[in-house]
């Protein structure tokens, strides 16, 4: 594998490894010295042209912790700001001698374009609503710590599905994984042709949570994107939380083992209630823990750790 541009890059067996060398390396992430020498003199760029938290952050400890050279850049502070285009902007940097680009861009298919103008790895950390493939391996991997494995499991992912790259690269892998998936969102928030989709990437979805939520083993509550919604917000937020939260009354309807996930960053209050978000089935922290462990699994597949160690 060169690189990580899509879930669908993934075979089952290749995802299996990545997620069995990300349990190797959360023991390494428990430990109080948490350096591994595996990719010293490897160079990593984290190139950001969307605003990121938890995924920028968590690649740069991963390849930190992996002993690589790690370079942050981003489009505020940065040449693009002075129109500089992805290309040159990506030649630029490549030009430096770099082994890896983690890409993060507002424009789906970016990263995929980039593979075409540079030789190193690039890893895709989120393009529009296309994918974000580490996110789906942390979410597997976290599940599958409480749950096992995931073949047979009814995973409902649902909230605003249209402008969601998490839930392609779930939909990919959950059902790579054989889970059984189901998408839940108001109409005017499922994306077009679902019917199509769903027919053809074998998973369901409904209009109504209440309906899905009893058969649930984990609830993936997905971030209403409202930077998205040029047009505005329909259902108006209350109407939203209303049909399609994760209120402290849909918890008693959950069942008892199921777990809730969030991708993160939650709007508290409007898809998920505090009550949730906190709660002991909460794996939210988790994922965050489980981020740095997968994506130090992906670079150091990608830049042959696997073949150096
Ligand atoms: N889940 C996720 O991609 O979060 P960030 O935008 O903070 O990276």
């Amino acid at each position: 594998m060169k690189h990580l541009l899509s879930a669908a890059d993934l075979s089952r067996d290749e995802a299996e490894q990545i997620l069995a060398t990300a349990a190797q390396m959360h023991d390494v992430q428990r430990r109080e010295v948490k350096k591994l020498p595996v990719l010293r003199g490897r160079t990593v760029v984290n190139l950001f042209f969307e605003d990121s938290t938890r995924t920028r952050s968590s690649f740069e400890i991963a390849g930190k912790w992996l002993s690589a050279d790690v370079i942050n850049v981003s489009a505020k502070g940065s040449s693009v700001s002075k129109g500089e285009s992805l290309r040159d902007t990506v030649m630029t940097v490549a030009a430096m001698g770099v082994d890896a680009l983690v890409i993060r861009h507002h424009a789906s298919g970016a990263p995929s374009q980039v593979t075409q103008w540079v030789d190193a790895a690039v890893v895709n950390a989120g393009d529009g609503t296309h994918e974000h493939p580490t996110q789906a391996l942390l979410d597997a991997y976290t599940m599958r710590s409480k749950l096992g494995d995931l073949a047979g499991r009814r995973v409902g992912i649902i909230g605003d599905l249209t402008h969601s790259r998490v839930v392609r690269s779930n939909l990919i892998l959950l059902r790579t994984l054989g889970a059984e998936v189901t998408l839940v969102a108001p109409p005017t928030l499922m994306p077009s042709g679902i019917a199509d989709w769903a027919g053809a990437a074998g998973f369901s979805y409904s209009y109504d949570f209440d309906e899905v939520l009893p058969e649930l083993d984990a609830a993936m509550m997905l971030r209403v994107q409202k930077e998205r919604m040029t047009g505005g917000f329909f259902p108006t937020p209350r109407e939203y939380t209303v049909g399609y939260g994760l209120t402290r009354e849909r918890l008693r309807a959950l069942p008892e083992h199921a777990v809730i996930c969030h991708p993160g960053p939650m709007n508290r209050g409007l898809e998920i209630t505090a009550d949730a978000a906190d709660e002991a089935r909460s794996l939210i922290l988790d994922q965050v823990s489980a981020g740095v462990a997968v994506r130090m699994s992906v670079l150091y597949h990608l830049l042959g750790g696997a073949e150096q160690a």
